[in-house]
């Protein structure tokens, strides 16, 4: 297995198909640094390509999920080092995952952190978590998509109070404003996410990636196009055994056997 200094990675689960990443900077409260990153990117994509994995968490620690992009990494960068260099483009890499990913976030998920969230399919919270993009308090914005990820989740208002005060909001907020789908008692998050992660486990991961796929594509286009895309991913499941196989068990009252096929 590689070797990684910001992330630990464990596969877990009764059945070891639930791949498990831990941001561990703990001492910066897992502050998003670039060498972070691109290890993130890297294990994402292994899992991505691992037969074995159906689903893919990623956390932090109780006390921080990640409070934001690396300050003291960015202090002194300027225009032009940020477009010479690409500055966060790394970020989008774990979002072409098609495999789904879960943030189970205890503690703080601030500014790119909370955007790490907001790119995973699904947010679990602790009840101790606490969200924000107070981008506004150190003179940025949200730069890797809270501008446009988080509307998206709770709506123009709350979002424009949100990035315009950088207030933080609790986990309980979180999940009544949508951008949070489960809050639970801090030491019962991750073994609930996992279970979360099972229970996506026990479906078809072809068809599993074929939902999380029209899913997405309500946040990329026209109610018209995104319910036209919607019919040929569900055309297209007919081409499919799985599809077959689902019916079928459905009908002689058995658990299917889906071979991903
Ligand atoms: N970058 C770098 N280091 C950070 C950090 C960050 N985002 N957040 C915390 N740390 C470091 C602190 O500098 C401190 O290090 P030292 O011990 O070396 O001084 C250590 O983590 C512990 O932090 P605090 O002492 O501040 O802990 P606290 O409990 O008093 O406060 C906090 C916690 C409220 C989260 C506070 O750390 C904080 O406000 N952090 C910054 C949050 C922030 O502004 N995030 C947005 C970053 S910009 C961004 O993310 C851009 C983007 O859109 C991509």
């Amino acid at each position: 297995a590689p070797q990684y200094e910001n992330i630990k990675i464990d596969v877990v689960g009764e059945k070891k198909n639930v791949g498990l990443i831990q941001l561990n900077r703990p001492k910066a409260l897992n502050a998003l640094c670039k060498p972070l990153f691109q290890e993130l990117g890297k294990a994402v994509k292994d899992f991505d390509a691992d037969d074995k994995i159906a689903a893919i968490i990623i956390t932090g620690n109780e006390k921080a999920f990640a409070a934001g992009a690396d300050i003291k990494e960015m202090q002194n960068n300027t225009y032009s080092t940020n477009v010479r260099g690409g500055f966060l483009q790394e970020w989008e890499d774990a979002s072409n995952c098609g495999k789904p990913i879960i943030a189970a976030v205890n503690g703080f998920a601030l500014g790119g952190g909370c955007e790490l969230a907001m790119l995973c399919d699904i947010i679990y919270a602790g009840e101790k978590a606490k969200f924000g993009q107070p981008e506004i308090n150190i003179g940025t914005i949200p730069g890797a998509g809270g501008t446009q990820r988080l509307p998206r989740y709770v709506g123009k208002s709350k979002a424009m109070e949100i990035v315009l005060t950088g207030n933080f909001i609790d986990a309980h907020e979180a999940e009544k404003m949508g951008l949070v789908s489960k809050v639970f008692p801090v030491e019962k998050l991750l073994e609930e996410t996992i279970k979360l992660a099972e229970r996506i486990g026990t479906h078809s991961p072809l068809i599993v990636k074929m939902a999380k796929q029209a899913v997405n594509q309500a946040y990329e286009t026209t109610l018209k196009s995104g319910l036209h895309f919607e019919k040929q991913v569900f055309y297209g499941t007919f081409a499919t055994a799985d599809r077959q196989e689902g019916m079928n068990a459905f009908i002689e009252k058995r658990t299917p056997n889906f071979k991903n096929e």
